[in-house]
């Protein structure tokens, strides 16, 4: 009896260690199919996405999201923190799919949106926002919602997306807004080249963000950097169709952020309409950008390679007669190759009462067909160094 006793205790223990170990030690697997999700593009899945962020959530053990394979409807659905965990990987076999009618999603802002959290890697998958009919609804200039943007990252920290596909998104494809510390990586976007306002990745009031090895032919910029980001690092990047890796538009509020250390390394632009562009409001503002090194980038048949424009003004409303506050300093051009669609290949159109200083060019070679290309400054000071083609109007 006493025997027996022993026995069952000590493999009453033995089993509560093995489970006390396992919840802590291997990561709990969330399977959306699991939990109601269906993978058949029609049904909405949006209770189980809902249900397994929750779990993951509110547990202190790493958690996976699990996605298998299939088209799974989404409506708008908050991936919020805080959370007890510091590990969540959503980990994305299928496709996620916004639903077709627009409305649905069209204002309210993100179609899926990370905020308030810390430690989330999301790994594969593609987004299907399904934006043509809002498209179409903009282009015919009808009441229509402004969009939604695919997937928006919002006041969070050490976030990684890795290796996502992001198709027709109704907005922009990718925001990153209020962030620290967020990699990018081998993300594949792609809309039409005149899908309006489908920015590919926009990133504001965040610090440490890197893009690295990614693609992107979309209707609007493929990367926007918008006031208050910092210490950005894009390298690797492929763009076009597209309006070009952009900073701004900056300036059009008074009182607003800077823009500080970006690096833009190692870039291709293909039919794009700008390449390597600054762009501010002409309207007065305490804004500025400093610190900016775009080198390494190869141009083929981009209207306008390497460009600042400071006299933002579209629709030629609230600003016209007014000149831009931003402020651009210590910018540098350095080994940037390949041919301009026109005939300006170089602008630095700056502002009148805060003239762009130290815009360096360094080993530039841009071609504009059997012609000589041009460059346009105005307000503009700076360096150059080594071979620089079209000649340089720095002063
Ligand atoms: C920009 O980089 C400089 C030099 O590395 C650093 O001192 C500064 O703090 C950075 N600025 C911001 C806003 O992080
Ligand atoms: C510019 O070209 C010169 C001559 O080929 C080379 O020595 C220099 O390293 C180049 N500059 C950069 C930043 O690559």
């Amino acid at each position: 009896m006493y025997l027996t006793n022993s026995i069952a205790n000590t493999l009453f223990l033995a089993l509560f260690f093995i489970l006390y170990h396992k919840s802590f030690a291997t990561p709990t697997i969330l399977n959306v199919v699991d939990l109601g999700a269906k993978p058949d593009s029609k049904t909405d899945s949006t209770a189980a996405f809902s249900t397994a962020w929750s779990s993951a959530c509110g547990s202190t053990n790493p958690s996976t999201i699990y996605v298998p394979a299939g088209r799974f409807l989404l409506k708008n659905l908050h991936f919020s923190g805080p959370c007890k965990n510091k590990a969540i990987t959503v980990q994305v076999d299928g496709t996620l799919v916004a639903p077709l009618n627009y409305n649905v999603i069209g204002n309210v802002g993100n179609w899926l949106l990370f905020e308030g959290v810390d430690g989330v890697s999301i790994r594969g998958g593609t987004l299907d926002g399904q934006g043509a009919g809002l498209w179409a609804c903009k282009m015919h200039g009808s009441n229509c919602p402004s969009g939604a943007t695919s997937l928006g990252v919002s006041n969070s920290k050490n976030v990684e997306i890795i290796g996502l596909k992001s198709l027709n998104s109704q907005m922009f494809h990718i925001v990153i807004n209020g962030c620290e510390n967020v990699k990018l990586q081998g993300v594949n976007i792609l809309a039409p080249r005149n899908s309006p306002n489908t920015d590919g990745i926009h990133v504001q009031l965040s610090t440490d963000v890197t893009i690295l090895n990614s693609k992107i032919s979309t209707g609007d910029d493929c990367v926007s950097i918008g006031p208050g980001a910092t210490n950005l690092l894009i390298e690797k990047v492929d763009c076009g169709p597209g309006h070009g890796i952009s900073i701004g538009s900056l300036g059009k509020d008074f009182d607003e952020a800077g823009v500080q250390n970006v690096t833009v390394k190692t870039v291709t632009f293909k039919d794009a309409q700008n390449g390597l562009r600054i762009k501010t409001w002409g309207r007065p503002s305490k804004g500025f950008v400093y610190n900016v090194v775009f080198q390494h980038a190869i141009m083929t048949n981009v209207q306008n390679p390497i460009v600042i424009d400071q006299n933002y003004c579209p629709g030629s409303k609230n600003c016209p007669g007014q000149v831009s506050g931003v402020k651009i300093r210590d910018v540098t051009y350095q080994e940037i190759h390949g041919t301009s669609a026109t005939e300006v290949a170089v602008k630095f159109d700056c502002s009148k009462i805060r003239p762009c200083d130290q815009i360096k060019l360094e080993n530039v070679s841009l071609s504009y067909r059997h012609h000589a290309p041009k460059s346009l400054c105005s307000n503009a000071a700076g360096t150059t160094t080594g071979r620089v083609e079209p000649t340089s109007c720095l002063v």
